[in-house]
């Protein structure tokens, strides 16, 4: 049904101002945009639907482009959103993504709800350009939903294996193959085989980089363990100058989703809370872009289902993640 939304909305824009007469570019205008849904997991080719369809709904407020592709030649989106999308010069902009790893389902969705609310909520685009990337290993997690649901890495061929994928999230180029990361191509913490070696990882570090100076926060969504993490994760012992200020806001973000949702999400250093993890994109955010609030959200639940989280806990979830989002938006 929704892939063959997407194949509609191919054939529709490719034909226009060539075949189709204006009747039936009319009709096409009153189409319904591809839908977003937050009471199942969404694939891949939906989300696109989705995705594509946005700039014409909204062509004051919405850019989408896509600054890089999967190893499998998948997408990779980024969505642009403002107030007034011709003039975003003196913006600053708040970066967000999701489906760093793969079987975390809810990030990628927590993701788009975030574009869901701020079409909804046009206050917060007043001040602030948003860039989201909702979905950065498409690869992976086509294979999560229809494979294997514990799959974590992209799905990346290595020429020296017959194993698959790297850990993106052990791929950025700060402190890359540092500790809590894997050599072996095997391992589910597989950091690749250089800094930046995975073309996901290139295409946040690529759209990222020429808004150097611009982006104020960045977040990334993770699951699970209800958790609001900061740098740096690389190490125990080395405190991020701006820890003070990281935790101040996290623990706001915290407090404005019990408020709200009712869940209740801990605050930390990363490392601390979890562990030293090196080559993560919160580390390279903060350390190569100089982002002074930088924050890896591991969303619901808490480990009853874990990543297998139910469809029935999509919506409040994302919940969550709107909250913590809007909230840091006031504070950057
Ligand atoms: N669960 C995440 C991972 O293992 C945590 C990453 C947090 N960031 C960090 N730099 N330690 O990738
Ligand atoms: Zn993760």
């Amino acid at each position: 049904m929704q892939d063959d939304g997407l194949l509609t909305f191919d054939i529709l824009s490719n034909s226009l101002g060539k075949t189709l007469d204006l009747e039936k570019h009319d009709a096409r205008e009153n189409l319904p945009r591809a839908s977003v849904t937050f009471t199942s997991y969404m694939t891949f080719s939906q989300m696109s639907s989705y995705l594509e369809g946005l700039p014409a709904q909204y062509p004051q407020r919405i850019r989408v482009d896509k600054p890089g592709r999967s190893f499998e030649n998948r997408n990779i989106y980024r969505v642009r959103m403002t107030n007034n999308i011709t003039n975003t010069v003196q913006k600053k902009v708040v970066f967000v993504d999701g489906g760093i790893h793969a079987r975390e389902l809810v990030s990628p969705a927590a993701a788009l709800y975030v574009i869901e609310t701020l079409i909804a909520n046009t206050k917060l685009t007043e001040t602030i350009e948003w860039q989201i990337m909702p979905m950065l290993n498409p690869d992976g997690y086509e294979y999560a939903l229809n494979k294997d649901p514990l799959w974590r890495k992209n799905r990346s061929k290595s020429p020296s294996s017959t194993c698959y994928g790297v850990d993106l999230n052990r791929n950025f180029g700060f402190q890359w193959g540092g500790l809590g990361a894997s050599s072996s191509p095997c391992s589910d913490i597989y950091k690749g085989t250089s800094a930046f070696s995975e073309p996901e990882s290139r295409a946040l570090r690529d759209a990222m980089l020429p808004l150097k100076g611009k982006v104020k926060a960045y977040i990334t969504f993770h699951s699970f363990g209800q958790t609001i993490l900061y740098p740096w994760g690389y190490s125990t012992q080395v405190k991020h100058p701006l820890t003070a200020t990281m935790d101040t806001a996290a623990k706001a973000m915290a407090a404005q989703i019990k408020k709200t949702t009712l869940a209740v999400y801990s605050v930390g250093n990363s490392a601390v809370v979890y562990y030293p993890v090196a080559g993560a994109s919160d580390d390279w955010a903060a350390y190569a872009m100089d982002i002074a609030h930088s924050y890896t959200i591991e969303l619901r639940d808490k480990g009853v289902y874990g990543f297998k989280l139910p469809a029935s806990q999509i919506l409040p979830t994302v919940r969550d993640a709107w909250e913590a989002v809007k909230t840091l938006a006031t504070l950057v």
